[in-house]
């Protein structure tokens, strides 16, 4: 049985917030919750929640970026040794929202796309050159482009030469935050379609975030929904936002998917998110949920099946057909 691309075992992330004249901290914020989950190869996994759940909290701590609080990664079936950067890069690559910004603005694309063929791959000049025109030719980009510099590119172009510089590392597994939320419409659907080429040319997996639910749906074969840094709900594409179980994505379902609107759900306007430094004692979407009982107020829910492949975090699930 071949392993699933990503694992993900209690998977969370506390940060330490304000100091005391001592230095030892004041408080502590929960970004990310204890996530256990799995994303199988040649699969995308669609991460939805608004703003400050947690999204790339979550993707930073895959790519190695941060240091994960609790929990374990596994790559492939491999433990990934969260203190060696190095092998991270060569394993799971991660596409940035900004894509100009996310490229050094000081060196030609050529040094960009070249530095994890050398550094990770250790190839000759001659290697890198054949390798660069392959990735070139696939992200469907001019080699004459290799000796300019990045804020020489529109937002799209440089996408692609972020997309370039991920495939150069040669890794399966891509975590793409936002990648299409800084572009414009027109260009969005460019780069999709270019992501899910790529996809089916190198079998690659991708955990896709967004805010936007349409996007989400369109390119994910499962979806997780996250509200406060835990998973509330995570099955098919298909089933998620068609026939929601957790009362939270129906709320954000109803707000009638349109592409390019940022995720809030219209109750929520007014209501805000629970104050992560003084977070409530069970679920944390009791006080904005219409279903919620006493019990929710003081017990967290954990994720169980409500369906085939299919998991809320709910003690009131809604009925399939609700
Ligand atoms: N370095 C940090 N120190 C303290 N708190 C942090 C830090 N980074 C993130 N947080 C907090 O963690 C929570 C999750 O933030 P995160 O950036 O992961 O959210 P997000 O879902 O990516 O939001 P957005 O959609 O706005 O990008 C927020 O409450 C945020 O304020
Ligand atoms: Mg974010």
């Amino acid at each position: 049985m071949t392993p699933p691309a990503l694992s993900l075992t209690d998977l969370s992330k506390t940060f330490p917030v304000g100091r005391t004249l001592f230095g030892t901290p004041r408080a502590s914020v929960k970004a990310v919750h204890p996530i256990t989950l799995t994303v199988p190869q040649g699969q995308t996994l669609g991460i939805v929640g608004e703003s400050g759940c947690g999204k790339s909290t979550l993707a930073r701590m895959l790519v190695g970026l941060l240091e994960p609080t609790t929990g374990r990664i596994e790559i492939e079936g491999a433990a990934l040794d969260t203190a060696d950067p190095a092998a991270f890069g060569k394993r799971i690559q991660y596409i940035f929202q900004d894509p100009i910004s996310s490229l050094n603005p000081r060196k030609t694309i050529r040094q960009i796309v070249e530095t994890p063929l050398k550094r990770l791959h250790g190839l000759d000049r001659a290697a890198r050159a054949a390798r660069i025109s392959e990735i070139f030719a696939s992200v469907n980009l001019r080699e004459e482009f290799l000796d300019r510099y990045p804020h020489e590119f529109s937002g799209g172009q440089a996408q692609r030469i972020g997309i370039a510089r991920a495939l150069a590392a040669n890794a399966k597994t891509l975590i793409l935050d936002e990648p299409v939320s800084a572009l414009d419409v027109s260009v969005q659907a460019q780069v999709l379609n270019l992501l899910a080429d790529l996809k089916r040319e190198f079998g690659l997996t991708y955990l896709f975030i967004s805010h936007d639910l349409a996007v989400v749906e369109a390119v994910s074969d499962r979806i997780a929904v996250l509200y406060f840094g835990s998973v509330v709900e995570i099955g098919p594409a298909e089933r998620v936002f068609r026939t929601p179980r957790h009362p939270y994505t129906r709320l954000l379902a109803d707000s009638a998917p349109v592409v390019g609107r940022p995720l809030t759900a219209p109750e929520a306007k007014g209501t805000e998110l629970p104050d992560p430094l003084d977070p409530p004692p069970g679920c944390a979407f009791a006080a904005r949920c219409p279903r919620a009982s006493g019990r929710c107020r003081t017990e967290a829910p954990a994720l169980a099946a409500v369906g085939p492949d299919h998991e809320a975090a709910c003690f009131h699930p809604l009925e399939a057909a609700d």
